[in-house]
């Protein structure tokens, strides 16, 4: 069942460029202009005319909670707050029939998401499920949704759930951008086009393998490890680390790059791993120089950049190189060697990484 691999993770984490395009398949062809999604169908008016929308979601769904903030405000221009689901119900939010509330749940059991719901929903918002188990608590709880087509997740640790919550997400973000007319056509259409080939790129991230394994033997005996990346990469460094401490037990911090000389730079020394995602985007510049902040202080730096990247890799100790994307799409690919990396590592630490320890697959209490 578990198709050859030596555990549930690796064989989820291998089957990604399969489940990616499935949850593309069908609301997406690049070259014929289509880009429809039936659950949005007669919700596109009332996305299109929102005046904010809130994605209530837990753990690894919020993080692609995040990368979504960034897509719609981007493509769709309308204010995105992402918020905890066990904050969000317990602060006396203000909720209003003009917001639209974006619930995400690889399981769809989540309590703390699933009373979000309940709670927006007695407030009159339109609620939106992006759930990965059909007929689910939540996909049952909302007032309409999609659902990601990444097959059944075993693994405790999420990885191929949280690239087709993204896909999905994009496909979202497009589509509102293109009725609200604040997504250029052309612009549209390249994403498209570039989203197609996102499959194909994530197979050459997985052929990284055997290279993060090398890293992975260097890194193992770390106690601590901090994950940095900015604009769209931050979401994927907070995953990084969030994988890294769930499966094998070393603590790890994700931090947006900027944010790290308020504070967590007092921690790097030369026992310090720093994982930096470093690809070719508007904020490249900007990391670089936060890179070099890292090297004065003798961390160790393993950098995450664009394939042909000739500047960091200058000034890492160990650099993973992913294939070129549109920075929009690049967490779907940015993300691929940081589960790898965390996948080796608990594996040569010995834990049990298809069932860590104290954590549930879904978490149906508060
Ligand atoms: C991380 C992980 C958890 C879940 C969280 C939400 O690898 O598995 O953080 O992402 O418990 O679960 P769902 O998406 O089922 O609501």
């Amino acid at each position: 069942e578990k198709g050859g691999y030596e555990h549930f993770m690796l064989k989820e984490i291998f089957e990604q460029p399969r489940s990616i395009l499935d949850s593309m398949r069908g609301r997406m062809i690049a070259d014929s202009d289509h880009l429809m999604m039936s659950g949005i169908r007669e919700y596109e008016n009332k996305f299109a005319k929102a005046k904010r929308i809130i994605i209530v979601a837990c753990g690894t769904s919020w993080h692609a909670g995040l990368v979504a903030e960034y897509l719609i405000e981007d493509f769709a221009r309308i204010p995105v707050e992402v918020e905890y689901a066990s904050e969000f119900r317990y602060r006396n939010p203000i909720i209003t029939e003009k917001d639209i509330v974006i619930a995400i749940s690889q399981s769809g059991e989540t309590a703390d998401t699933l009373a979000a719901i309940e709670l927006a929903k007695s407030k009159g918002a339109t609620i939106f499920g992006i759930c990965n188990v059909v007929g689910s608590s939540i996909a049952r709880a909302t007032d309409a949704g999609a659902y990601t087509h990444a097959g059944p997740e075993i693994g405790v640790a999420s990885t191929k759930a949280f690239t087709a919550q993204v896909t999905v997400l994009t496909l979202i973000a497009m589509i509102i951008g293109k009725k609200r007319g604040t997504l250029e056509e052309t612009k549209l259409r390249q994403l498209m086009v570039e989203l197609e080939t996102i499959p194909a790129k994530v197979e050459q991230c997985l052929q990284l393998d055997d290279q993060i394994k090398t890293i992975a033997a260097k890194y193992k005996d770390a106690t601590n490890f901090i994950y940095l990346g900015r604009g769209y990469n931050y979401p994927v460094a907070l995953e990084g680390a969030l994988k890294l401490k769930e499966i094998s037990y070393i603590h790890a911090e994700g931090y947006p790059a900027a944010e790290m000389k308020h504070g967590p730079i007092a921690l790097i020394d030369e026992q310090m791993p720093v994982v930096v995602i470093a690809t070719k985007d508007s904020s490249y510049e900007k990391v670089v120089s936060n890179v070099q902040e890292v090297r004065a202080r003798k961390g160790k730096v393993i950098a995450v950049v664009t394939e042909g990247d000739t500047t960091i890799p200058s000034m890492a100790d160990y650099v993973i190189e992913i294939p070129e994307t549109s920075e929009h799409l690049m967490p779907l690919l940015s993300v691929i060697p940081l589960q790898l990396l965390s996948y080796h590592i608990a594996v040569m630490r010995g834990c049990n990484v298809d069932q860590p320890r104290n954590l549930a697959k879904s978490v149906t209490v508060e």
